[in-house]
């Protein structure tokens, strides 16, 4: 099955599909979650707290998107891949906005890119889309702004902030994006705004009103155990599980117990030949 394209996951939509999107930041990650069956991958700025040990995500740069989105990239076999424009990557202009996302797609193997705003980044999403980029917009919650938001909180709440909402994905709809990611929305709110869309709506902690979600790898897979916002389902709990086998590796190491014979290279032995090694 060839790689999902911008077309195809709009018409999804369509057809009444539900969209499964997931991030990844390296390869091996990657290459599980494409065996999985997601539909998008995205290479997220969040990779700035939960890859780097950021407090936020403003401190990405667009190297750092470059050099994650090649290594996902490389793995992908059906899954599209959307790689975020890291902040400060395209608010100064149209023109900064279209060459950031030209780096992505030439040299970060980007399917689509994936920019924060609604009426704001119009301008920016045009000159993308114009130049043949497929471009996932990003309204709601729009980690990017957090010092102008206050924090990390639900928005859209109250009647003028939900009139506001509704004009950014329209805004975004209009200017070419082909998908609109709705974080931290109350259900209500994003199922009118899937309503009165024709363009997918993916929800993060927005209901199940909405064409797609996405999650953070880490937080499905349960690698935080000290993390859990409401809109977070565990699908595992392999913190626990992956501490316990370190554990378990560095005891045998300090008793002397690991390795045996059978991990060890003997001078009688043919020698084999391995698929992979570092
Ligand atoms: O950066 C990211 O991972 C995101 C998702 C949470 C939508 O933008």
């Amino acid at each position: 099955m060839p790689r999902k394209t911008a077309l195809d996951l709009r018409q999804m939509k369509a057809d009444n599909q539900k969209i499964a999107m997931v991030t990844a930041y390296d390869y091996t990650t990657a290459r599980i979650v494409d065996t999985a069956g997601v539909d998008m991958v995205l290479v997220g700025d969040s990779l700035g707290m939960v890859f780097q040990g950021l407090p936020d995500t403003l401190g990405v740069t667009l190297d750092d998107m470059v050099y994650h989105g090649r290594c996902v990239g490389r793995a992908l076999r059906t899954a599209h891949l959307t790689v975020d424009m890291p902040f400060m990557s395209y608010q100064v202009s149209p023109q900064q906005a279209l060459e950031s996302a030209g780096r992505l797609v030439k040299e970060g193997l980007a399917q689509s890119v994936k920019l924060e705003g609604g009426e704001r980044v119009a301008a920016a999403i045009d000159a993308i889309v114009g130049a043949g980029v497929p471009v996932v917009a990003h309204v709601g919650l729009t980690p990017q702004s957090v010092h102008a938001l206050g924090g990390f909180r639900v928005q859209g709440r109250g009647e003028e902030a939900a009139a506001q909402l509704m004009r950014d994905a329209l805004a975004v709809q209009e200017a070419g994006a082909f998908a609109v990611v709705l974080e931290m929305v109350p259900g209500e709110l994003a199922a009118e705004v899937t309503a009165a869309l024709h363009i997918p709506t993916i929800g993060i902690g927005a209901g199940v009103g909405c064409d797609g979600q996405v999650l953070v790898v880490n937080d499905l897979l349960g690698l935080d155990s000290s993390f859990h916002p409401r809109f977070v389902k565990r699908f595992a709990e392999l913190e626990s599980p992956m501490t316990e086998a370190v554990r378990q590796y560095v005891r045998e190491v300090h008793e002397g117990t690991f390795p045996q014979a059978r991990h060890t290279f003997h001078r009688e032995q043919p020698a084999p030949k391995l698929a992979k090694i570092y």
